[in-house]
């Protein structure tokens, strides 16, 4: 559950406001279609960010809906109290049409549930036809912003809307529930319901999940015991999840797909990276004619290794070297000022100044949009993430997608994709335990440091190597994480799904 080590959904319910998104409701027996259209209504508004301002966290449901959806809208308000009247559970003869799949997951917000949700249903929307499944979304599990809503491109929000207006009932749904455990049904804080009416009434309820230790809590375990299915993205979690205490028989690996087409190299122009202003060292380029560039992308959090990465970087380079560290960094449960944090921590790692100065650091900023972001990759010679822990690791995938060559630690989610042909693993020094948080007592891993430095070193002193491996990389993703390859794993797991609940009946 990307995010959700100490994840204050679980531990401070307080801060995280509920979402003004009110759940999808289905038209089953005592509630009124009016509250009803109501709940819809405001879904559907909420949904339409493009009217607010940005800055404001919430927007408020209004009539300030873009002039060319009104009509449209209200029609289809009208069909769907219509369709909640007659509807009885039972009364179509599902079998006939193809499944219906309702998968709620946080669309309108960032973060790796979100982007992986997102990767998934447009990858089913292009290569899923209708007559395999109809596909139906939901926002779920966690807060809405705005800034991310409007960040994305247009045709991701319209499809949202498009995806959102399908109708299904809900017993002839699949129910894939995409968020961390805690937000299931009965969720530990305020979210929008999913299954939205319990386990009873869909045809089937999957649990979409991951996580970035090496195990489960007792309450996760059982929370996804309670799943129909559990789909884990890697051989990792299938492990980590049945020895946790997991069904085995309802723990399914299920790869995340890569926006291999979006995030193609051939497709975008470099972004000039900023060179002014570094949060330290000074600009290299103009003293050393040429400047390799280190990025790394990640929410400020310790798992994320970013001290392990300052380190490793300030202690191998200097100014003379040529290189440059960008860092494109979101708060996590903290505040902003990245700049003040990096230098409190150099001053107090007792890290002395090499004498012709500092490598550079450059924050990038973080409200770059995301589809400014394959630029940013393409203006990188190295991407680099020593992390502790990942679910999947969606800027690393993104980056070999790219052909950026990545060095990133070999434990956990990555170990699905990372090789020594496609990438630079970087090896495990020693597990360490979780001190504090809701997951005290688990273990994740301490990435070797003294290696960090010598692969980023090595790919500075090898670039056509580090470019080979950067293309081999992008191979690899398209082979066995394509948005067509991946559609076609999920649609064979729902077929499996409904082939089996047919022979039931
Ligand atoms: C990465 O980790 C996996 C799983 O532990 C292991 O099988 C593989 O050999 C490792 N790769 C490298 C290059 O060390
Ligand atoms: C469907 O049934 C087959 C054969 O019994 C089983 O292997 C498979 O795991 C089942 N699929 C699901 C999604 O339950």
């Amino acid at each position: 559950m990307s995010g959700s080590v100490n994840n204050t959904n679980t531990s401070t319910p307080s801060s995280q406001s509920p979402p003004t998104l009110p759940q999808r409701r289905f038209g089953f027996g005592r509630r009124s279609s009016l509250f009803y259209a109501a709940a819809l209504l405001a879904v559907f508004v909420a949904v339409t960010f493009k009217i607010s301002t940005p800055g404001h966290r919430f927007v408020l449901p209004s009539l300030g809906l873009h002039p060319a959806l009104r009509p449209g809208l209200l029609h289809k308000l009208q069909g769907l109290i219509s369709i909640t009247r007659q509807q009885q559970p039972g009364a179509r003869h599902i079998s006939e049409r193809p499944p219906c799949v309702l998968w709620m997951a946080p669309f309108l917000s960032s973060g790796g549930y979100s982007s992986e949700a997102w990767a998934y249903i447009t990858s089913l929307r292009a290569h899923a036809g209708d007559s395999q499944l109809r596909l139906q979304i939901d926002h779920h599990g966690d807060l809405q912003s705005v800034e991310f809503w409007l960040g994305l491109p247009e045709e991701s929000r319209s499809l949202a809307h498009q995806l959102h207006a399908t109708e299904c009932s809900i017993d002839e749904t699949i129910v894939v529930c995409h968020s961390e455990p805690g937000a299931w049904y009965p969720p530990l804080f305020e979210t929008s319901l999913c299954p939205p009416t319990g386990y009873k009434d869909p045809l089937f309820v999957v649990g979409r999940t991951m996580f970035e230790t090496d195990r489960l809590n007792p309450a996760h375990v059982a929370r996804c015991n309670r799943m129909d299915a559990v789909w884990v993205p890697t051989e990792f979690h299938v492990s980590s999840f049945r020895r946790s205490g997991v069904d085995p028989a309802k723990v399914v690996k299920l790869v995340q797909p890569v926006d291999v087409e979006f995030f193609d190299p051939a497709k975008h122009e470099a972004l000039v990276l900023p060179s002014k202003a570094p949060v330290l060292g000074s600009n290299s380029r103009a003293s050393t004619g040429r400047e390799f560039v280190f990025l790394s992308v990640f929410k400020w959090e310790h798992r994320k290794g970013w001290d392990v990465l300052l380190k490793a970087y300030l202690e191998e380079f200097s100014k003379a070297d040529g290189v440059a560290l960008y860092l494109l960094t979101s708060a996590y449960h903290s505040d902003k000022d990245f700049s003040t944090k990096i230098k409190v921590f150099v001053e107090r790692s007792g890290m002395k100044e090499p004498t012709d100065g500092w490598a550079p650091i450059y924050l990038l900023d973080a409200h770059i949009p995301q589809s400014d972001l394959p630029r940013i990759y393409k203006a990188t010679d190295t991407f680099v993430l020593p992390s502790r822990g990942e679910g999947w690791g969606r800027p690393i995938v993104e980056a070999m997608a790219m052909s950026v060559p990545v060095i990133a630690t070999n434990w956990s989610g990555p170990t699905e994709y990372l090789t020594e042909d496609n990438a630079y693993p970087l090896s495990v020094a020693r597990m360490s335990e979780l001190v504090e948080g809701p997951f005290k007592g688990h273990f994740w891993a301490e990435p070797a440091s003294d290696q960090l430095k010598g692969l980023m070193r090595h790919v500075v002193n090898n670039p056509e190597e580090a470019r080979r491996r950067g293309r081999q990389a992008r191979s690899d993703m398209i082979e066995r994480f394509s948005p067509q390859v991946v559609a076609g794993l999920v649609v064979d797991q729902i077929l499996n799904i409904v082939g089996n609940r047919s022979k039931r009946d």
